[in-house]
C-alpha cells in the first residue's frame, strides 16, 4: 500500500499529463474496436447483401480509423516520453535533496554506489512504470471491459468462457509471483553492489596498483557480477514460466471462439460478418487480458524500484519539519551536556561537553590526535546529532533550523574538502557570482593568488578531479579561499592549514585574523603557534574538555595545555636541530 502512496506522491502535481495519456490510450482502444466492427458491415452488408452504395462510406470509415490510429500511435509515445521526463526530473530532484539533507552518519550507512543505482536504475524504471506501464495496464483493463461488452452482444457464453480462461492465466502467473518479486529484489541489490564495487575500484585505482592487488580486485568484481547475473537469470526464468504456462490457454480461447462462433454461424444465429469479427474480438480480448496479467506480474518486480525509492517520500515529509528561521544575529552558541559516540566506535568521542562559544571572536580547539576536536566541529556542522544533550543558537536547538539557512551562515574547511574537476573559478565560487576583485581578495588572503597568476588562464584554469593536478598545500589554500569568499558568520577551520609550511601558514592565519576581526572563527590546529592569539582556547583530552582560557592564563595554570606547549617546543627544537645537522 505504501508503494501506491508513493506513486500518488510522485504524480501529485502532474495529473494533467497522466489524464491526457489515459485519454489518448482510451481513444486508441476504441478506434481499434471500431475498425474491427466496420469489417462486419463490409462483409454482411456490402458483400453478402450486395449493398454496394455502402462500400464507399465504409471504406472512408475504415480509412479514417487507420489514419486516426496512426496519429495516436505517434502521439502517445511522445506524451509518455514527456511524462517520463517530468517524473524522472521530479524524482532526481527529490533524491538530491535527500542526499544533501542526510547527516554524514546516515550517508555512511549507505554506500555511494547505492545512490548511483538509485539515479540510473531505480528512477528510470520507476518513471517507466508510472509513465508507460501503469497507463497501458489501465488501457488493457479498459479494452477487456469494452471488448467483453461487444462480444456479449453476440454470445454471452463466449465472454464467460474467455473470462474463466483469463482467470486461469491470472492464477498461473500469480503462483509464480512471489518468486519473481523476490528474485527481482535480489537482482536489484546485486546490481547496486556491482556498481558500488566498480566505484570503489575506480576511486581506489591508485591504491590497487600501488599495493599490487589487481588480481584480488578482479576476482571480487567477477564474483559479485556473477551473483548479479544469477539473480537476473532467475528472474527471467520465472517470467518465462508465466509465459510458457499461459500460452496454451490462449490457444484454447482461439480454438473455442472459432469452433463455437462457427457453430453459431452455421445455425444462422449470427451472420458471417459477425463470425469473422467475433474471432478477431476474441483475439483482441485475449491480448488485452494477457497484457493486463503481464502488467500485474511485471508490477511485482517494478514495485521493487518504487519501494526502494520510498525513502524519498518519507524524507521529504521529515525534511519539512526543520522549519525554524535562523535568528538574524547570533547571541550565543552553546553545547549543553553533549555526549557523542560514533557508530561502531568503542569509546565516546565526546563526554558531557559544556561550552559557550564567545561570538565574534577567534576560538581555538586543541588537544592530541583523537581527543575529539573534529567531532565538536562536525556536530556544530550538523553532520552528526548528539546522543544526548544539545547544541543551541540563541537557545534554539540547531537541528531545527532550515538546512539552507544554516549552511549559509556556517562554513567548514577540513583536510578532506573536495575539489571539482573544473576551473579554479568554479571551485571558488561554487555556482555563485563573484567578481574577479572578490576572488583575488580571498585568494590573496589564502596566499594562493601568486600561484594562480602563473597560469595563462588565471581563474579559468582547469584543475583535475580531487584537485589532482595540485599539491596538498595548494588545494588547502584554494579551499580556504573558497570559504573566506563567503564571509560566513561562523568559520570552522579543521586543520585547514596542515599542509602548509610554517611561514605560509603564519601569513594565511594573519590574513584570516585581520579579515575576520569581528566574526566567529573556530580554529582546530595541530601547531599551537597558530592559535596562541585566540581569545579562548578549549583544550580537549580523550573526549573531555579539560581546560579553557586564553594562552597566558592556561600557561599560568601549568596544566595539560602547558604540557602540550612544552611537548611542541621540544619537538620543534629537535626538528630544528635535525635540520641544522643534515
Ligand atoms: N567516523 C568515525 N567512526 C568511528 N570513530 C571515529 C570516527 N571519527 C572519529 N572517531 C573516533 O572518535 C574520537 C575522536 O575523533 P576526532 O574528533 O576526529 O579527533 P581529533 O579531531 O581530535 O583528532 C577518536 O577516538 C576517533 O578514533
Ligand atoms: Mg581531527
Amino acid at each position: 500500500m505504501r508503494g501506491i502512496k508513493s506513486i500518488l506522491f510522485m504524480v501529485k502535481n502532474k495529473k494533467r499529463l497522466l489524464i491526457m495519456i489515459l485519454f489518448l490510450l482510451g481513444m486508441e482502444s476504441i478506434v481499434l474496436i471500431y475498425n474491427t466492427q466496420v469489417q462486419k458491415y463490409l462483409i454482411d452488408d456490402v458483400f453478402l447483401k450486395q449493398m454496394f452504395d455502402k462500400l464507399y462510406i465504409l471504406l472512408l470509415l475504415l480509412f479514417s480509423c487507420i489514419f486516426l490510429h496512426a496519429i495516436l500511435n505517434s502521439l502517445i509515445p511522445q506524451v509518455m516520453q514527456k511524462y517520463n521526463y517530468v517524473i524522472q526530473k521530479e524524482l532526481s530532484n527529490g533524491l538530491l535533496s535527500v542526499l544533501y539533507g542526510y547527516t554524514i552518519d546516515e550517508l555512511r550507512e549507505k554506500q555511494t554506489g547505492n545512490y548511483v543505482n538509485y539515479f540510473t536504475g531505480d528512477i528510470q524504471n520507476a518513471a517507466i512504470f508510472v509513465s508507460d506501464d501503469i497507463p497501458k495496464g489501465i488501457q488493457s483493463l479498459f479494452s477487456v471491459i469494452i471488448v467483453s461488452v461487444v462480444i456479449a452482444f453476440l454470445s454471452p457464453f463466449l465472454v464467460v468462457a474467455v473470462i474463466l480462461f483469463s482467470l486461469l492465466i491470472y492464477f498461473v502467473s500469480k503462483k509464480i509471483e512471489p518468486s519473481i518479486s523476490e528474485s527481482a529484489g535480489r537482482a536489484q541489490e546485486a546490481k547496486a553492489k556491482v556498481i558500488s564495487v566498480i566505484e570503489e575500484e575506480i576511486s581506489g585505482t591508485r591504491e590497487i596498483i600501488a599495493f599490487n592487488n589487481k588480481e584480488w580486485e578482479k576476482k571480487r568484481l567477477i564474483s559479485i557480477f556473477f551473483d548479479y547475473f544469477k539473480h537476473t537469470t532467475k528472474e527471467g526464468d520465472f517470467q518465462n514460466k508465466v509465459i510458457v504456462r499461459s500460452e496454451p490457454i490462449r490457444w484454447a480461447v482461439i480454438w473455442i471462439s472459432l469452433g463455437y462462433g462457427g457453430v453459431l454461424a452455421m445455425q444462422g444465429k449470427i451472420s458471417i460478418g459477425s463470425f469473422v469479427v467475433l474471432y478477431q474480438f476474441s483475439l483482441q480480448l485475449m491480448n488485452a487480458v494477457l497484457s493486463f496479467t503481464r502488467f500485474i506480474t511485471s508490477s511485482w518486480s517494478q514495485m521493487q524500484h518504487i519501494k526502494r525509492l520510498e525513502f524519498i517520500y518519507d524524507h521529504n515529509k521529515k525534511f519539512n519539519e526543520n522549519t525554524e528561521n535562523l535568528p538574524s544575529s547570533f547571541d550565543s552558541i552553546k553545547f549543553h551536556n553533549v555526549d557523542f559516540t560514533y557508530k561502531g566506535g568503542k569509546e565516546p568521542a565526546l563526554k558531557r561537553i559544556n561550552l559557550t562559544l564567545p561570538l565574534g571572536r577567534k576560538i581555538a580547539i586543541v588537544g592530541e590526535s583523537g581527543s575529539g576536536k573534529s567531532t565538536i566541529s562536525k556536530l556544530l556542522m550538523r553532520f552528526y546529532e548528539p546522543d544526548s544533550g544539545d547544541i543551541t543558537v540563541n537557545g534554539i536547538v540547531i537541528q531545527k533550523f532550515k538546512n539552507d539557512d544554516w549552511f549559509r551562515h556556517i562554513a567548514f574547511v577540513t583536510q578532506e574538502a573536495y575539489l571539482f574537476p573544473s576551473t579554479i573559478r568554479e571551485n571558488l565560487s561554487l555556482g555563485s557570482d563573484y567578481s574577479n576583485e572578490e576572488l583575488e581578495y580571498a585568494c590573496n588572503l589564502a596566499q594562493i593568488q601568486e600561484f594562480i597568476n602563473q597560469f595563462n588562464q588565471g581563474f579559468d584554469t582547469v584543475i583535475g578531479e580531487h584537485g589532482n593536478t595540485l599539491s596538498g598545500g595548494q588545494k588547502q589554500r584554494i579551499i580556504l579561499a573558497r570559504s573566506l569568499l563567503r564571509t560566513p558568520e561562523i568559520l570552522v577551520l579543521d586543520e585547514a592549514t596542515s599542509a602548509l609550511d610554517l611561514e605560509t601558514e603564519r601569513l594565511v592565519m594573519r590574513g584570516i585574523d585581520l579579515e575576520r576581526k569581528n566574526k566567529t572563527t573556530i580554529v582546530i590546529a595541530h601547531r599551537l603557534s597558530t592559535i596562541k592569539n585566540a581569545d579562548v582556547i578549549f583544550v580537549m583530552q580523550h573526549g573531555d574538555l579539560v581546560e579553557y582560557g586564553a594562552h597566558n592564563e592556561l600557561l599560568r595554570k601549568n596544566g595539560y595545555y602547558s604540557k602540550l606547549v612544552e611537548k611542541e617546543l621540544l619537538s620543534s627544537y629537535t626538528r630544528s636541530r635535525l635540520d641544522t645537522h643534515m
